[in-house]
């Protein structure tokens, strides 16, 4: 009989403890069986978080403040105090408005183009699409109301001025000034300038050596 009791009292448990808490979700960290000392892993590593304090800092506090007479990389917003250029910096032109053309500092060749395809692909073809024609994944789950590349006013604007949204943003679009250096932006917008001239191709494009191959004269 009391084998009974039991064998009972053990599968309550193990029922319990198989489907009990199945679905349930813990805000609180998992007990550790081990402890800390015999299993110390990347689990278990001494580190501030933001806006935290600190004993070990005279001023108590674990953010620490720039050390005297450091200048900010050039990367972000900040980033433009080190380029005198207003074109490179700002897309600028001297009279303020939005430069044509790439500035003298930017090298324009292929391997600069891969470089702004690789962020373009990143930071911009979520939304934009990877031909740049507005429709990228974003737009299934609703945001419809991205651009495309490929209007007649998108097609004429500045250089300057598509440095300029990538840099500040524009209505609903952020800024990803954050994300890209002023380099990357710049490749950024070479290969905007790319998806757009890869849509306007003609057969005068078609270097002769090919020509015969798509049957063109
Ligand atoms: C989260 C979605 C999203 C991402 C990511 C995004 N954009 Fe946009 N973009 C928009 C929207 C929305 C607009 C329309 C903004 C408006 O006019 O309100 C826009 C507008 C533009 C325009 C047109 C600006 C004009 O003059 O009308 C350009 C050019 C552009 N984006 C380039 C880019 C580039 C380059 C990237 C990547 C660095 C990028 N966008 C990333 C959503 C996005």
């Amino acid at each position: 009989m009391r084998n009974v009791y039991i064998v009972t009292a053990l599968l309550v448990v193990l029922t319990l403890s198989l489907l009990g808490l199945r679905g349930t979700k813990f805000t609180s960290p998992p007990m550790d069986v081990f402890p800390e000392w015999a299993f110390p892993g990347m689990k278990y590593q001494p580190k501030y978080k933001h806006q935290g304090s600190s004993e070990f800092f005279a001023d108590g506090r674990a953010d620490r403040p720039l050390p005297p007479g450091v200048v900010p990389a050039n990367f972000g917003p900040l980033g433009h105090a080190l380029i005198t250029d207003d074109h490179m910096a700002d897309g600028r032109a001297s009279d303020g408005s939005f430069a044509q053309g790439f500035p003298a500092g930017v090298e324009m060749n292929h391997e600069f183009l891969r470089q702004g395809r690789d962020s373009y692909v990143i930071y911009c073809a979520p939304c934009h699409g990877a031909l740049g024609d507005g429709n990228g994944i974003t737009k299934q789950y609703g945001m419809g109301a991205t651009p495309t590349y490929h209007d007649g006013r998108l097609r004429d604007i500045a250089e300057g001025d598509l440095y300029n949204t990538i840099a500040n943003g524009k209505g609903n679009m952020l800024s990803y000034a954050d994300k890209l250096t002023v380099n990357e932006r710049w490749a950024v917008v070479a290969y905007v300038r790319a998806l757009q001239r890869a849509q306007q191709g003609s057969a005068a494009d078609v270097p002769a050596a090919h020509k015969s191959e798509l049957g063109i004269k």
